[in-house]
């Protein structure tokens, strides 16, 4: 008894998750995405209203009626939460995003791969105070309550440890919707298992988001903060950039996080990869790839295949040392990124009155994704670079 109803718990809606309502009657064609469930606000469906104390406490998959709601079923929706996938698609967007399939098969391509640190003895040597884009506000419900999540959890942190390796470092440009950021953070995510969120000595990895348009930026940071109760809010730093990203390697903020976070001597390299979705990247690679460590990623994503032509261009004639070790078409898709969505279903026909199947791509979808993916390595110091005259 006991059990059932800790299961019930643990599988019922709570404060500040955030949920999609799936219309009974056409579950995939009408849906709505809610903000971070919080008494007070409502989903507005187009049938009415549908305040968020109604789904809250509620167990996953429940019943619930705009109120509004007048016929049997066909204002009915069906509570779920959304994968990453619906809730990149569905956020309100200001930048073009790269589909969130998209954009894991990206993280993919690049291998970066980040484990749990090991820890040593020793008081932190490196924390710096938030910048003003991680300040969590305690007037705002949400933001109090990722604050007071981080406190309870730093309770059951190991005091007075250190990484006993600098943290791998990561650089995105730009964060644009946060659909690529959320797919590395998903990736690097283990690293920070004992980060406490303030010593920087405790982490063990860090993405770099920088974008040059504050409205942007904004989005994706929000859409960081939104995603699974801030999951991943502590694993990423967000900059806001007057020129090119390169220039951003030259601030005061870079050279803390190169020398006192990456423990790297002089102007040396410290980032373990480079993910570039902006316009004319090649511009960014040689000074970009200076600051990457020895066999790690640059991956570039554009919507033409001469722009990686640009980028293979600029590395042979400027003789950077990247090499280019493979090029990938993503294919447009109707699976929200280069996949094919495909409907298998019991139909009734109607002119034999018999059952019949449908087990065919699925039609009447957008068809969404498409471009081209380049991921080069940086070659040691010692190598030798063929160059184009
Ligand atoms: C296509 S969007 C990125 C979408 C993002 N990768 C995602 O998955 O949601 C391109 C972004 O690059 C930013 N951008 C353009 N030029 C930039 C620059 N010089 N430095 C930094 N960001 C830049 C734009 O403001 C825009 O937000």
């Amino acid at each position: 008894m006991v059990r059932l109803v800790f299961f019930r718990r643990l599988h019922t809606f709570k404060p500040f998750d955030v949920v999609i309502l799936r219309s009974l009657a056409k579950p995939n064609e009408k849906f709505h995405l809610s903000q971070p469930l919080e008494p007070g606000l409502t989903v507005k469906t187009g049938n009415g209203p549908i305040p968020h104390e109604d789904i809250i406490g509620r167990p996953f998959r429940s019943l619930i009626s705009s109120n509004t709601s007048s016929g049997p079923s066909q204002h009915k929706y069906i509570v779920v939460k959304p994968s990453l996938e619906e809730y990149v698609v569905n956020r309100r967007r200001e930048a073009q995003p790269i589909y969130s399939l998209d954009a894991s098969l990206i993280v993919e391509l690049s291998g970066i791969c980040v484990d749990y640190p090991l820890l040593k003895q020793g008081q932190s040597t490196s924390s710096r105070a938030l910048s003003k884009w991680k300040q969590l506000d305690p007037k705002d419900p949400y933001e109090s309550f990722l604050h007071t999540k981080q406190l309870s959890r730093n309770q059951n942190l190991p005091k007075d440890v250190i990484t006993v390796e600098p943290p791998q470092q990561f650089l995105e440009c730009g964060t644009g919707h946060g659909s690529l950021t959320l797919n590395i953070l998903k990736e690097i995510h283990s690293g920070n298992a004992f980060y406490d969120g303030e010593n920087d000595s405790t982490r063990g990895a860090i993405l770099h988001s920088l974008d040059k348009n504050e409205k942007h930026m904004k989005i994706g940071l929000r859409n960081v903060k939104h995603y699974n109760h801030g999951m991943y809010w502590p694993d990423v730093e967000f900059h806001l950039v007057d020129g090119a990203p390169q220039d951003w390697l030259q601030t005061d903020v870079a050279n803390y996080y190169r020398h006192e976070v990456g423990r790297a001597k002089d102007n040396g390299p410290f980032l373990n990869g480079v993910f570039l979705d902006m316009p004319s990247p090649e511009l960014q690679l040689h000074l970009l790839s200076e600051a990457l460590l020895v066999d790690s990623p640059i991956v570039v994503f554009v919507p033409s295949i001469m722009q990686i032509w640009d980028c293979l261009s600029m590395v042979k004639k400027k003789g950077i040392r990247l090499t280019l070790v493979k090029v990938y078409e993503l294919m447009a898709g109707s699976g929200g990124g280069g996949l094919r969505e495909w409907d298998l279903r019991k139909v009734s026909v109607r002119e034999t009155g018999q059952d019949g199947i449908v087990v065919r791509p699925k039609v009447g979808v957008r068809t969404v994704g498409g471009g081209f993916i380049g991921v080069f390595r940086k070659l040691p110091e010692d190598s030798i670079v063929k160059t184009w005259d």
